[in-house]
């Protein structure tokens, strides 16, 4: 059984007070919830003062972005030994918006993977096809492309301890969901090319979330889904109600 995990994507959202306020509405809304992995990643700013408030909680902390490198000249970067210390357990890398905004592409996502998992950082590692590639077909290739990309020499327990966020990027902040089906359609590709790429054992473990436009309104159906164990939420995750509700569905 995998345990269902819901991350909350804050994106360039909240000042530190803010951040902790949101986090404190939360905690109250989920502190008897221990089926679900829960997730919030705010804005590094505020990563040390939403890590003081979870303190004891049922919550853990993920960074949007990391470096691949420790340290060095390389102006407004923070890498993963840095995240690490202000205690992110797990960290966002190649959400589609670094991709299309930050020129990330699948060789820098999987330095940041590699980065991550030598500091003991579990990585959520994004992949998802733009309208006009899954329009004209080619969905599975690209999700294949930024799978196999990311995961370039990982051995079988690095990989173990990835999560993979398939987010439809014409779903994404647009108020259109993928139906459950083709939700469904593409986690159970993903999970085909990690059975092909390392064993059926690793792929049954992985957890495939799902996100885009996710609300409470269409979690459930969207969770019930065999190969969707959680998901990414974005828009939702700013309001403590909508995302309690939403990690409640996973369950
Ligand atoms: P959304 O964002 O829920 O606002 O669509 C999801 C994401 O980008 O992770």
């Amino acid at each position: 059984m995998r345990t269902p995990i819901i991350a909350g994507n804050w994106k360039l959202n909240k000042t530190v007070s803010e951040a902790v306020s949101l986090t404190i509405d939360l905690i109250k809304l989920v502190d008897k919830i221990s089926d679900v992995e829960i997730v919030i990643a705010p804005v590094f700013t505020a990563l040390s003062d939403v890590h003081d408030a979870i303190n004891g909680s049922n919550i853990q902390l993920a960074a949007q972005d990391v470096y691949w490198e420790d340290s060095g000249a390389f102006t407004g970067e923070v890498s993963a030994p840095m995240l690490k210390d202000v205690g992110c357990d797990y960290v966002i890398i190649g959400h589609s918006e670094r991709r299309q905004y930050f020129a990330e592409t699948n060789e820098s996502v999987n330095q940041k993977v590699k980065a991550a998992l030598s500091h003991d950082l579990k990585p959520i590692i994004c992949v998802g096809e733009l309208l006009e590639e899954r329009e004209a077909g080619k969905t599975e290739s690209v999700i294949e492309d930024h799978v196999k990309g990311a995961i370039v020499d990982l051995s079988v327990s690095e990989m173990e301890s990835c999560v993979i966020a398939y987010e439809p990027v014409w779903a994404i902040g647009t108020g259109k969901t993928a139906t459950p089906d083709q939700a469904q359609e593409v986690h159970n590709f993903i999970r085909n090319i990690l059975e092909d790429c390392y064993s059926d054992k690793l792929a049954s473990q992985i957890r495939i979330q799902y996100g885009g436009s996710v609300k409470p309104e269409n979690a459930e159906e969207l969770m019930s889904q065999p190969d969707v164990d959680g998901a990414l939420v974005g828009g939702a995750s700013l309001d403590a109600e909508s995302f309690a509700e939403i990690v409640k569905q996973s369950r």
